[in-house]
């Protein structure tokens, strides 16, 4: 029998990036198309539905191959059974055509576009502005207004001057989780605006447990906002996330996780993150990204202290299987 394949990420995403639309969010080598423009929807649609029907057919684009989010249908029957069967709309949308940020974290793999300028006013986008175009997708139709995720990340919402439109073109048209990466410095009302109108989740990057490390790796002296701001959101009806990447050299030791635990137990926030530097060189050994022995010391203290606060201490399964593998390669 006839070959078909699946990609749940490409029936649901559209992924703006700065130079690109992604047709999902697993790889930046995934398919794509260029620039994005309101006139260009229509292709932007058009490549959507050519790539959903080649899997169909059983052919896989150049960009998918090896991709461990292709799936081969296990009933092989031809999805479309005629060239005006419909297609899924998109049910996730990623917001990160901008990279401007009011810090520039040392970590930070987008900031290779922003040449770690920190912008403190809101501007637009350097590259487009993404509000026509989502206005032009809903005309279209290609938008599923009942299951809308939508997951703002970038650069910092907090200085991107259609932040608030895009937000509330979204909650125009009944969005169902709205998700907002964000490092904190500046508070953001609308989140308390929507917070109770839709499922929010915010999930905030401090990396540190005190104002030392935090400016040593946001490079910004503003740790004292954060935890101003943090006390703010956390009486909101929001899902409150907090965010621990761990960087070599700088935050890498149990007193700084430490204190980042106590930190969160003192305000409230339920719910952590812990994370390793994904662009750190020095974990580069021939060709992989060696995990050194006392990550796993961090890892374990992490988890002990936050059970011992009843804080839900997430690990990402890419994480655990970095940690499993001992390196990020293997
Ligand atoms: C680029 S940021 C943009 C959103 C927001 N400015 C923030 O920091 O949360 C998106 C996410 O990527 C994560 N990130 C950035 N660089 C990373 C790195 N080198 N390793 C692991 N995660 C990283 C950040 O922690 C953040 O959660
Ligand atoms: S198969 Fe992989 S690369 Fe292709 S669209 Fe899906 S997630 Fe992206
Ligand atoms: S706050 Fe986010 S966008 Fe800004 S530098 Fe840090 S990780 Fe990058």
């Amino acid at each position: 029998m006839k070959k078909r394949y699946y990609c749940k990420r490409l029936n649901e995403t559209l992924n703006f990036d700065a130079l690109k639309v992604f047709y999902c969010c697993a790889t930046r080598t995934g398919p794509s198309i260029d620039v994005p423009s309101p006139k260009n929807v229509k292709n932007i649609i058009k490549k959507r539905n050519s790539l959903i029907r080649m899997l169909d057919k059983g052919i896989v684009p150049k960009e998918c191959e090896d991709c461990f989010d292709l799936h081969e249908k296990e009933n092989a029957k031809p999805l479309f059974l005629s060239a005006f069967e419909k297609i899924p709309k998109a049910n996730l949308i990623i917001v990160k055509h901008f990279k401007q940020c009011d810090c520039s974290c040392i970590y930070c793999c987008e900031q290779y576009l922003s040449k770690r300028k920190i912008v403190l006013k809101s501007k637009k986008s350097d590259y487009y502005d993404l509000l026509p175009i989502i206005e032009e997708c809903y005309r279209q139709d290609i938008i599923d207004k009942k299951e809308l995720d939508v997951h703002f990340q970038g650069g910092n919402v907090s200085v991107l001057d259609e932040f608030e439109s895009l937000v509330d073109i979204f909650m125009k048209n009944g969005v169902k989780r709205v998700e907002i990466a964000t490092n904190g410095i500046k508070y953001l009302p609308k989140i308390a605006e929507i917070a109770g109108k839709t499922f929010v989740d915010v999930n905030i990057s401090i990396d540190s447990g005190c104002k030392e490390t935090f400016k040593k790796i946001k490079t910004v002296d503003k740790f004292e906002d954060v935890i101003q701001n943090l006390k703010k959101y956390v009486k909101l009806p929001i899902l409150l996330r907090l965010k621990y990447i761990i960087v070599r050299g700088i935050n890498d030791n149990i007193d700084e996780i430490n204190k980042y635990i106590e930190l969160m137990h003192e305000i409230g926030i339920t719910n952590s993150e812990l994370m390793i530097d994904q662009c750190d060189n020095e974990f580069i050994s021939e060709g992989e990204f060696k995990i050194p022995d006392y990550y796993y010391d961090l890892f374990k203290f992490y988890k002990e202290k936050c059970t011992q606060y009843n804080i839900k201490a997430n690990i990402w399964e890419y994480v655990k299987e970095i940690l499993d593998k001992g390196s990020f390669f293997k």
